[in-house]
């Protein structure tokens, strides 16, 4: 079992992450710690999930003296919408939620994303729990505080900070994750890595390399002190720079977490959100950033060798080398992540190294290049 506190001075508040096999079984008694009066928690889950761990987490909330009210939102990016957020919160209004109740998201980021925006606006904001049982929700979407909801313009334009009250990893959950969702947990998993320390990246890629192996499980001791330390840096990136301040370019601020995203965001988009999960578009988006870094004189071939080898171990990611570069290139131009209308590169200068780049300081003929190199490098 792994535990580590997220302090975040400001708000003078704090949380714990707690990361172990077979965490859920204790859900009850942890959410009771932490509300001592609390007389309801909310499961907001989907079908699929609850199927797998529903009926656990319901055991251990009854057992620690809770009503359970649950309610199962569609599966799928699609639903992460109005019209679901509408139904979550109308499905807290008519079970009484009070305002020293808890909501409790239990899935990946689709459902910790929607319940947690629930959470922040039902009655100005309750409690929340996440107990992410995705790669990527554990390591990422479950730590921060970010929560939200698409527009049929963008994803993830509504939305709201809310930091948790307690997050529960279970390393179990992973077991039963197909194999796609493992490879871009991990893409995550070293995006994140790449920008923390060369120690984390070492981490991350010995414990990939073990796992591909067959030395090593999701539920061993090392996954579990690896999801810890990916979680400690999130938090301190989240503790440094909460709302990712628009006048921050620094290689601390939030904005560093983007590493891989923003040709990732264009490959989505051009392939509309059907060919790549999130992560192994990220996996592609790193390739290119670290193309374009050496390219710029950033990143040196050894360093971009390793950054190559660690996107590889994470698994295989969807072609992305027939893709048109015009089109990517449209749709980098609308990147959300803009600044007064100039992409923002996260790249690197080494390993743990991020440093962020105004698009103007690429030419588009050092682009294209970086782009043709970085997509076909990777077909596997
Ligand atoms: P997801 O939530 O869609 O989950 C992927 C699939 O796995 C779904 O079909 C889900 O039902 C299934 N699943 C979940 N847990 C399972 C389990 N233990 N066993 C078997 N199947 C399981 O996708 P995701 O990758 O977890 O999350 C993506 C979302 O996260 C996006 O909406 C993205 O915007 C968001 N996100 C948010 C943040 C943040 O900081 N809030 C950060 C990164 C990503
Ligand atoms: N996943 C990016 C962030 O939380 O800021």
């Amino acid at each position: 079992l792994q535990s580590l506190n997220v302090r975040l001075e400001r708000q003078n508040l704090s949380y714990e992450i707690r990361i172990g096999s077979n965490v859920r079984l204790e859900a009850g008694k942890a959410i009771r710690q932490l509300r001592k009066t609390a007389q309801r928690v909310a499961l907001i889950t989907n079908q699929k999930v609850f199927e797998l761990y529903g009926s656990d987490v319901i055991r251990t909330l009854k057992d620690a003296g809770f009503s359970t009210p649950h309610w199962l939102m569609s599966d799928g990016e699609r639903f992460k919408n109005f019209r679901s957020l509408e139904q979550a919160v109308d499905f807290l209004a008519r079970n009484g939620l009070e305002r020293g109740d808890v909501v409790l998201a239990l899935g990946g980021g689709v459902v910790g994303d929607l319940a947690g925006f629930a959470a922040a606006v039902y009655m100005r904001g309750i409690a929340l729990v996440q107990m992410p049982t995705t790669l990527l929700a554990q390591i990422d979407s479950s730590v921060g505080g970010k929560t939200g909801i698409n527009l049929p313009v963008g994803k993830n334009l509504v939305g709201a900070f809310h930091q948790p009250d307690c997050v529960l990893i279970d390393t179990q959950a992973l077991t039963s994750l197909a194999s796609r969702e493992l490879v871009s947990g991990f893409c995550e998993a070293l995006k994140q890595s790449a920008v923390a320390s060369r120690a984390l990246f070492q981490q991350t890629t010995s414990f990939l390399s073990t796992l591909r192996s067959g030395k090593k499980a999701l539920t061993s001791a090392e996954m579990e002190k690896l999801i810890a330390a990916q979680c400690k840096f999130k938090a301190s990136v989240v503790r440094a720079d909460e709302k990712e301040a628009t006048n921050r370019n620094d290689n601390r601020s939030r904005r560093i977490l983007n590493f891989g995203h923003t040709t990732g965001h264009a490959l989505e988009a051009v392939t509309g959100y059907r060919r790549f999960r999130h992560g192994e578009a990220v996996g592609h988006g790193m390739l290119v950033a670290g193309e374009i870094s050496k390219s710029m004189g950033l990143l040196n071939s050894s360093e971009l060798e390793s950054l190559r080898e660690g996107v590889r171990l994470c698994g295989p990611l969807p072609n992305a080398g027939d893709l048109n570069q015009n089109s990517i290139i449209e749709a980098l131009s609308h990147d959300k992540k803009r600044d007064a209308g100039q992409i923002k590169w996260v790249l690197l200068e080494g390993i743990g190294h991020p440093r962020i780049v105004d698009g103007r300081e690429l030419s588009p003929r050092l682009l294209r290049a970086a782009l043709r190199k970085g997509l076909e490098k990777q077909r596997i």
